[in-house]
């Protein structure tokens, strides 16, 4: 991996990828909600399709579909833009993800960590481009460009996995690539530690179509390298790992001010309520891990309507066999019931399932 740097000029086309809204800004509004802390670590093995919990990622714009080299996160047509955004947030901390970029021209593939009020840390692959990376930051909101966006050589983005990572504290902000620090923001060196990111922050990871003309600007579109050829997709990113650490341990952050610096937010003592699901895994994702194989490799590869069947089969079989009395026969139908209610939480999780068994059930959560 080379390491050349590309420091773009004072132009628009950096821009793009800041955050100009949240929900509720803390530098103008002395009532947001407080963030729900990770306070803790944990890592995604997406290549055992692993399904992300609904109660602690949101999806944006489509799902992932969930596959054996990761989750894939795909634009199959316009519109589309799958996003993973966390419920939780880091106050300090490291994130590492094993990936390869989308190909395609104009497709962009994000990981972004971004806080209420307008801090940020990107990576970003431009998929017209094999061998780049755009890392960039932003505090405060502030837009302003100088060489916030610096860009690095690195090989086959889209065809090799690598692990992008950023560790973040205090005093510094280092984005590595496969262990190599390629670039280090100081505190001190971002407008004296003004337009530092340093406040709670949520992690995205997700694919948009930066040169799609209908729902971007020129400068939007030249930025991304050119308009997107609809012709060739699907585009695919693939998240193989998704490693968190939050450097603060609590269970919520809130800012205790409005001047956006670390100092100001207080962090409530306790296990937030991400770390007690994490540490106890329970609901569907449990459920999944406890099938046998062969039955995740159905589900995983959409299949529902088979693993139905196969289901049907198994229980028809053992009842039968058993010779099952009026409980064993309620034991079965609770069975059934459960089944199908994970395979409703699935369905909804994941695109490719097709229907089957969703009626009236009830939230598996
Ligand atoms: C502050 O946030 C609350 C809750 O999100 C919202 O209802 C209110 O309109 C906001 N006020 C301002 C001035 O933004
Ligand atoms: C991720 O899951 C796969 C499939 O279960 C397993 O083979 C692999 O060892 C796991 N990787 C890690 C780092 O846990
Ligand atoms: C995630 O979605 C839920 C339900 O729609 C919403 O209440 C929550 O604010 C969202 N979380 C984030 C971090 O956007
Ligand atoms: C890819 O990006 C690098 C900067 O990281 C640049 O030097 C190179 O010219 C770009 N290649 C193409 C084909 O645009
Ligand atoms: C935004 O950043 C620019 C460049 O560092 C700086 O000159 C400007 O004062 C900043 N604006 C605010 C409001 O902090
Ligand atoms: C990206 O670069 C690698 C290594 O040079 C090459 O094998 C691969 O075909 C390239 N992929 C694309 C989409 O250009
Ligand atoms: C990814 O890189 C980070 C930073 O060098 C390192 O701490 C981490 O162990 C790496 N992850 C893997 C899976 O190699
Ligand atoms: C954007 O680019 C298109 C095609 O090059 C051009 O026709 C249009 O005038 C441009 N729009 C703006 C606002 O520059
Ligand atoms: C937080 O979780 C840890 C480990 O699960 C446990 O030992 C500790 O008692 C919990 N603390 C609180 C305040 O619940």
């Amino acid at each position: 991996m080379k390491t050349a740097a590309f420091v773009l000029a004072a132009t628009a086309v950096s821009k793009v990828s800041a955050q100009t809204f949240s929900d509720c800004n803390p530098m103008f509004n002395t009532t947001c909600t407080p963030n729900t802390a990770l306070g803790t670590w944990h890592d995604w093995n997406f290549t055992d399709s692993t399904i992300a919990d609904t109660k602690i990622w949101n999806t944006t714009g489509g799902t992932p579909d969930y596959t054996d080299v990761g989750a894939q996160f795909t634009i199959g047509g316009k519109g589309d833009s799958p996003t993973l955004e966390s419920n939780f947030y880091i106050f300090f901390g490291q994130v590492s993800v094993i990936m390869k970029a989308a190909p395609g021209v104009g497709i962009v593939s994000s990981v972004v960590l971004e806080s209420d009020d307008l801090d940020e840390i990107d990576w970003e692959w431009l998929g017209g481009n094999n061998t780049s990376v755009e890392t960039n930051y932003f505090g405060k909101g502030n837009t302003t460009s100088y060489d916030r966006a610096i860009y690095y050589d690195v090989d086959d983005v889209t065809g090799t996995l690598h692990n992008y990572s950023i560790t973040w504290t205090q005093e510094k902000l280092e984005w590595l690539v496969d262990d190599k620090v390629l670039r280090t923001l100081k505190y001190e060196d971002a407008l004296n530690g003004e337009n530092y990111p340093q406040t709670p922050m949520k992690l995205k990871i997700g694919i948009w179509a930066g040169g799609d003309p209908d729902s971007n600007s020129n400068g939007t579109v030249e930025w991304a390298g050119g308009v997107v050829d609809y012709h060739k997709t699907p585009f695919t990113m693939t998240m193989e790992r998704v490693y968190v650490a939050d450097f603060s341990t609590g269970s919520t952050y809130t800012y205790g001010d409005q001047t956006g610096s670390y100092e100001s937010i207080k962090i409530a003592e306790g296990n937030s309520t991400i770390a007690q699901r994490l540490a106890k895994p329970h609901g569907a994702e449990a459920h999944y891990k406890a099938l046998p194989k062969w039955a995740q490799a159905t589900i995983a590869a959409g299949s529902v309507a088979v693993f139905a069947i196969a289901l049907v089969a198994f229980v028809f079989c053992c009842i039968k066999s058993r010779r099952a009395g009026r409980r064993e026969r309620a034991a079965a139908d609770a069975l059934w019931e459960k089944e199908m209610q994970e395979l409703a939480e699935y369905k909804r999780n994941s695109p490719h399932v097709g229907s089957g068994g969703a009626h009236g059930v009830k939230e598996y959560f």
